[in-house]
């Protein structure tokens, strides 16, 4: 139906009327100004005489309080929302130093080059979540291109190494021992006194204990700035040691370079109580459900970083005492693959070992292998025994397990006592897995 204009005309009239819920209208004063509007002037009015009859002091203190509680919200929106916390020597725990694990990377970190990214970037999401210690891909940015922030252990962790150094050195709490007074005294006075006796057995990385291993540390932590004199401060060195306790990953990074050719993402550098490392992709259980051509290919890969891992020209084997699909990385556009949490890798130094203890291991009983096996010998087959395990029950669990050739070798691979060395497995896996299927 046609709305003629007068019709028009006297809606819009109506639609300028105040109106209640109810259809009414509202009651208004003689001036037009709406009740609601008027009460609020009312207010004011009355706040306005009552602040008068404060009188000069109580105005001043008035002003006073109402500035103080403006501060505080403002600093409270501000810590928890706005600052730019990778600048906050605080959030970076800069303090703790030399109970960290550097301060080499600091530069870029206060120069806003190293930032969160997501909800990371606010404070308040890393103290409503105080155990997260990885932040990945999306989550950090080193001059805009993604990295890997980490802070290596959860408080709980931290809390436990503290506890375990101060008795050691008989800093009982009553002296309110903290971790730098403990590292300080765990070292006994005088410069290069580190020795392979407060690093030997603490984790993984030091469980076969071997000089030329700590001496290839204390090497790369020293050239971590090229303008350092030619032996490590004490500083240095309580630094190297908390980083041993706590978590050996960036000592492994540094000595065991990707440049050299080890299949561990680029170390940038530390700050405080975070590392910054390279971004290697994906994680590898991304790729659980992908197509078969995909899972062989990253299978094929994983075996031959599991050799690359065990036989290297360097005089030291890495056996990784960790065998977890989601500590594997994918490049997507290469599908090259990393190995991404270094926490749990044994070092045995080769070259030590005298020919009476240096012939091979076969690890037998499968998953009950005792890994302290691995320190007495030149070559073990660890890293092959878990690697098959591993891809049999994640990537190749399904019919090819079953049905094809490389099942077979897989399967023998992954058994307590197989019939052929499994190394000469490892290869006729890689070579059928090399030919197109
Ligand atoms: N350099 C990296 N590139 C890509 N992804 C990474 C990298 N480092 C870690 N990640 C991802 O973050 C996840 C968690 O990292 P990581 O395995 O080092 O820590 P974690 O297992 O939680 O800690 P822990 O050190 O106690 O073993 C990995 O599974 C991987 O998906
Ligand atoms: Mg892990």
């Amino acid at each position: 139906m046609n709305v003629t204009r007068r019709q028009a005309a006297q809606r819009t009239d109506s639609d300028t009327i105040d109106e209640a819920a109810d259809g009414n209208p509202k009651p208004q004063d003689l001036t037009g100004t709406p009740a609601s509007l008027r009460h609020f002037e009312d207010a004011m009015l009355d706040a306005g005489t009552r602040i008068r009859r404060l009188g000069f002091k109580g105005g001043c203190v008035l002003l006073l309080s109402v500035m103080l509680s403006f501060a505080f919200y403002w600093h409270l929106i501000r810590y928890a929302l706005v600052t730019p916390h990778t600048e906050d020597v605080y959030f970076l725990r800069m303090e703790t130093c030399p109970a960290c694990y550097g301060n080499d990377f600091c530069y870029h970190f206060t120069n806003s080059e190293v930032t969160f990214t997501g909800a990371y970037q606010y404070p308040i999401a890393h103290q409503l979540n105080p155990s997260k210690h990885v932040f990945e891909g999306r989550q950090g940015r080193y001059k805009g291109a993604p990295v890997v922030i980490k802070s290596l252990a959860t408080p709980e962790q931290l809390e436990r190494v503290q506890r375990g150094l101060c008795k050691s050195t008989d800093l009982q709490e009553s002296h309110r021992c903290n971790m730098r007074d403990a590292l300080w005294k765990r070292l006994s006075l005088g410069e290069d006194t580190l020795t392979l006796y407060d690093v030997r057995g603490e984790n993984d990385f030091f469980r076969c204990p071997s000089q030329r291993l700590l001496d290839a540390v204390k090497e790369a932590f020293r050239l971590r700035d090229p303008e350092k004199p030619k032996r490590l401060l004490r500083n240095e060195e309580m630094s190297l040691l908390f980083t041993a306790l706590v978590n050996p990953e960036p000592l492994l990074l540094m000595t065991f370079t990707s440049e050299k050719g080890w299949p561990f993402p680029r170390y940038y550098g530390a700050c405080g109580r975070f590392i910054v490392v390279e971004h290697r992709g994906r994680s590898a259980t991304d790729y659980l459900t992908a197509p078969l051509s995909e899972r062989l290919l990253l299978s094929m890969r994983i075996l031959q970083l599991a050799i690359k891992l065990t036989a290297s020209d360097t005089g030291f084997s890495l056996y990784l005492n960790d065998w977890d699909l989601a500590n594997f990385a994918v490049y997507p556009d290469t599908r090259t693959v990393t190995l991404v949490d270094l926490s749990n890798v044994i070092v045995v130094d080769t070259l030590q070992l005298n020919s009476y203890v240096s012939r091979q291991h076969h690890t037998t009983n499968g998953s009950k292998a005792k890994v302290d096996e691995v320190c007495d010998h030149r070559l073990s087959d660890w890293n092959l025994l878990h690697a098959c395990s591993m891809l049999r029950l994640s990537l190749l669990n399904d019919q090819i397990a079953d049905s094809q050739q490389v099942g077979d070798y897989l399967n023998e691979c992954a058994s307590a006592q197989p019939k052929r060395s499994r190394f000469q497995l490892a290869k006729l896996i890689i070579d059928a897995l090399d030919k197109p299927i």
